[in-house]
């Protein structure tokens, strides 16, 4: 009874500062990067640069903290700035001023607050793309949708790759998805310095390359209807040809199927001239309308009449 009761004693000891220390973060009490609360995010600040991680559990060690801020440094001040206007590319860092393109930065938390207790596959990406979603905009890092957001959550082996809105035509769905499959194998074995270190290099290949070109429907809709009355004009015009030139030949030398052709069209001719003239009277009944009162031979002047 005795152990048992001391057993009870040490295991309180020892697992509740841990359970203290382990917090599972909502997207409200997560650190600011860019506000007061900046440093909890590391346990040492770089020099000379602003920070970009936040990783408030201490998942990766002081020195692979800085060096992937480093490299996240290097990419923001490396790509070019997107913005209508330059003065959304200024970083202040102290009295030093400079320009940068992209900002990209990480978010790494060892557990989320979850109200589900087994969530499946799709709830746990629901879940942290809603986190990494609030964290963007409450940290709103680019000033014209120039942000992406890397938001690692450890305890289940998951990372989000979250573009703003102009960041996401340089990295796209499919790119996003390939690179977080191409990283799985670190992921898996809890490489987190490896895993980020690779995708920030990828991310920066994307962002320095040109944006993806959408083409929306009304373009493609356009495009469609002006190829179809091309060809419908080459049609036409290819017709009225062959017929001008088998009206042209003598009535005995003309094979007997365009023959019937042509009567067929003639008579098609005819029924149209008679519309056309029913729709001149009417038309020309309409100031708005001023119709030549040419007979139709001016039209079809030089096509022989059979
Ligand atoms: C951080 O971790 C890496 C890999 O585990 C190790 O090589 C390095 O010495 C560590 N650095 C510090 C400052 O603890």
């Amino acid at each position: 009874m005795l152990m048992l009761r001391l057993l009870f004693i040490c295991c309180h000891l020892f697992l509740l500062p841990h359970l203290v220390i382990t917090a599972s973060w909502t997207s409200s009490q997560f650190p600011d990067l860019r506000g007061a609360s900046v440093d909890q995010c590391v346990r040492a600040m770089p020099h000379g640069q602003l920070l970009y991680i936040c990783d408030p559990d201490n998942i990766l060690n002081t020195s692979q903290a800085l060096a992937l801020n480093r490299q996240l440094h290097e990419l923001s001040i490396g790509t070019t700035c997107h913005c209508q206007r330059i003065s959304q590319c200024i970083t202040r860092n102290g009295l030093q001023e400079a320009s940068h393109g992209f900002v990209v930065s990480i978010a790494i938390v060892s557990n989320l607050q979850m109200t589900i207790h087994s969530p499946s596959e799709a709830q746990l990406t629901e879940r942290a793309e809603s986190f990494t979603k609030a964290l963007e905009g409450r940290w709103a890092l680019g000033d014209c949708g120039n942000s992406v957001i890397i938001f690692v959550w450890e305890h289940y082996k998951k990372i989000v790759i979250w573009p703003a809105r102009l960041a996401e035509k340089y990295v796209s769905y499919d790119e996003r998805r390939h690179m977080l499959t191409r990283v799985n194998d670190l992921v898996q074995g809890d490489k987190w310095h490896e895993a980020l270190s690779q995708l920030i290099a990828e991310i920066g290949k994307e962002l320095h390359g040109q944006p993806e070109q959408k083409l929306d429907t009304g373009t493609l809709a356009l495009i469609l209807s002006v190829a179809v009355a091309v060809l419908l004009t080459m049609l036409i015009t290819c017709c009225v040809c062959a017929f001008r030139c088998c009206g042209n030949l003598k009535g005995d030398e003309r094979p007997r199927g365009v023959l019937a052709a042509a009567h067929r069209v003639d008579s098609i001719r005819a029924l149209v001239l008679r519309r056309g003239s029913q729709l001149r009277r009417s038309f020309s009944k309409s100031p708005k309308f001023p119709v030549s009162r040419d007979g139709p031979d001016r039209f079809f002047g030089d096509t022989t009449i059979v």
